[in-house]
């Protein structure tokens, strides 16, 4: 977790530039901000408990005057919130500062031995023993770098590092294991950050940085090596990124979340046009696999789970779905024979991450479906597949979760056509009610906007809801649970509606809202039952039904999707739900965007 930013500029003051590019990074924590400038006098740190525009109000980050600085917005995992806790961190004389994203695991015995031999800490992080280490390794050691170099390899966990220091003050040092850092490379000014974002106005050419790499920028120039000192050849690195900066903006949406949910017919258009040999060589990995798992966490387990229902329907191949952090016993069952698919948009989530590094020891191939280029989980894989979502910034997942439904629909419709069981006529049909899903998702954000916002009243008033579905409907089901419970703090269950009669029904009195996801029409006269015995108890009803649906008069309220191929249906119909939380959240006053006691991406198992 943690943003990370370093900025070097030849004219520059960079105090102000470190806030806005924090300010793009927040979604990665916001527990705590600062920054830290090399000055004419030494080394400046202003840093507090609380999020960026809150503590920069207070104690005026951007006030801080210099031309090379760093800066950390935090999600805390070693030692809780607090202004002591906030990064930077320095060494006892004040003249090294140090923001990190990670966790080092040998912290404790580094900071005994750094204790008994006189080191005095002022925080309970593990990145200040980092500081110290610097301090220790410099007493004999004029050259900061090689003194950086030599730090790093003592250090073991994972770590994305900017360092800055008075014995090397135009310069920012950089080091990356498991956790992502890039370089962006502008006209006299230099950045180093954790993601591309943070810098998308002022550049677009990058650098990825692959784990075990090391370097340092100064205003006009990169230089990298490996951890064991092999220089890397830096122009061969440099990747010009499609994404413009208007991309990472709100572009007059008053949330990224209701930004991103109206950009995702722009999104699966993309990715569809983008299905090529990728989607080709991944069905063919996993389809000659003796069994084919599906990993993911969160919402991406969703779209992992429709992958699994559908494949399994329409090729009758088997497809184990898992939630990544129980990776454990499926991994314990794996052999070389099978194939895994790893689905993460971030591609940084540590339980897929350890899911994928678990089956690859049984010698198990691996295939991703993940959003961002160079993540952790794309390299380590044997087949990369990337979605064309762009940079998601809201928390909750939305157009990320559409790219993946869109996405997946079509690995599992290429293994179907592997398998025999979709023809050439059949797969071009599916091809052209594809290019009508863009259209379609946009009818659904116009139908639905206001009808979702009117039902939030209702909802906002609610403690508690239940989302149930049958057959592919239900990750749609789930999905809509998990939306509405991480961003308007309303307790919300999904599960397959055959379940209700097995415990959950009894929670159930008049008025206790109950959304039903209809999708198969072979399974609506079994889902009309349990609408009935839910309606039999004054539970308020809400539908959310295909075009063609025998279920239009039995709900409360009624959200009807348009025409479209039923496995396409599921795309359509979670959109009415992302928009029922998103405006449940605003009606209850809060920031979607930044739901309390989550991080955008989750690296801490
Ligand atoms: C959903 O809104 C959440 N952001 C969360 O469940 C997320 O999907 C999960 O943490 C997995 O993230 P990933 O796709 O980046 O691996």
């Amino acid at each position: 977790m943690c943003g990370i930013v370093g900025i070097a500029s030849s004219n520059r003051n960079v105090g102000p530039l470190i806030v806005d590019c924090l300010k793009k990074l927040e979604y990665r924590g916001y527990d705590s901000v600062g920054v830290a400038i090399v000055g004419k006098h030494g080394i400046l740190i202003r840093k507090g408990a609380g999020k960026i525009d809150s503590v920069d109000e207070a104690k005026c980050l951007r006030c801080l005057e210099g031309n090379v600085g760093i800066g950390h917005t935090r999600w805390a995992t070693h030692g809780p919130p607090t202004d002591e806790n906030a990064h930077p961190h320095t060494d006892c004389e004040g003249r090294i500062a140090v923001v990190h994203n990670g966790i080092i695991e040998n912290y404790m015995e580094l900071k005994k031995m750094l204790i008994a031999k006189g080191h005095v800490f002022r925080s309970s992080t593990d990145t200040e023993v980092i500081a110290h280490l610097l301090e220790e390794n410099a007493r004999n050691n004029s050259d900061f770098f090689d003194v950086f170099r030599r730090t790093v390899r003592s250090l073991s966990g994972s770590y994305a590092l900017a360092v800055v220091s008075v014995m090397a003050p135009g310069k920012i040092f950089f080091a990356r294991k498991h956790s992502p850092l890039v370089i962006g490379l502008g006209k006299d000014v230099m950045f180093v950050a954790s993601d591309i974002p943070a810098f998308l106005d002022f550049t677009n050419k990058v650098i990825v940085l692959n784990d075990g790499e090391l370097g340092y920028i100064d205003s006009g120039s990169v230089y990298m090596e490996t951890i064991e000192g092999k220089p890397i050849d830096v122009s061969s690195r440099i990747l010009v990124v499609p994404w413009t900066a208007e991309q990472a903006r709100k572009e007059g949406f008053p949330h990224f979340m209701l930004k991103e949910i109206h950009e995702q017919p722009l999104v699966i258009g993309e990715t569809i046009r983008g299905f090529g040999i990728d989607y080709e060589k991944g069905a063919e990995m996993l389809v000659n696999g003796k069994n084919i798992f599906v990993t993911a966490a969160g919402t991406s387990f969703h779209a992992s789970l429709y992958f699994a229902l559908l494949t399994m329907k329409l090729s009758s191949q088997k497809v184990i779905p898992f939630i990544s952090s129980e990776y454990e016993v499926y991994a314990h069952v794996a052999s070389e024979d099978d194939v895994l698919l790893a689905v993460s948009q971030s591609g940084e989530t540590i339980d897929t991450l350890a899911a994928l590094r678990a089956f690859k020891q049984k010698g198990a191939k691996v295939v991703s479906l993940t959003n961002v280029i160079g993540s952790v989980i794309a390299r380590e894989s044997d087949r990369q597949i990337y979605m064309k979502a762009g940079p998601e910034i809201g928390v909750a997942a939305t157009k990320t979760f559409t790219v993946q439904l869109t996405a997946l629909t079509w690995l599992s419709i290429l293994i179907s056509h592997h398998t025999g069981k979709i023809g050439e006529n059949e797969l071009k049909e599916i091809n052209s009610s594809l290019k009508e899903l863009p259209s379609l998702v946009e009818k659904t954000i116009n139908l639905y906007s206001g009808w979702s916002k009117e039902l939030s009243n209702f909802m906002a008033k609610k403690a508690s809801a239940y989302y149930l579905s049958r057959g592919l409907g239900v990750p749609i089901a789930l999905e809509g649970a998990l939306k509405l419970k991480e961003i308007a703090y309303i307790h919300a269950e999904g599960y397959p509606a055959g379940e209700s009669k097995h415990g959950p029904i009894a929670l159930v009195e008049k008025n206790f809202p109950v959304v039903f996801v209809s999708i198969e029409k072979s399974l609506e006269k079994r889902l009309h039952g349990n609408v009935e015995e839910m309606k039999a108890r004054g539970a308020h009803t809400i539908g959310i039904i295909p075009k063609d649906s025998g279920l239009r008069e039995l709900f409360d309220r009624t959200a009807i999707l348009p025409s479209s191929n039923e496995f396409l249906t599921p795309i359509l119909g979670v959109v009415p739900l992302q928009l029922l939380a998103y405006y449940t959240a605003v009606e209850k006053g809060y920031d979607p965007d930044k739901p309390r006691n989550l991080a955008k991406t989750v690296t801490v198992e």
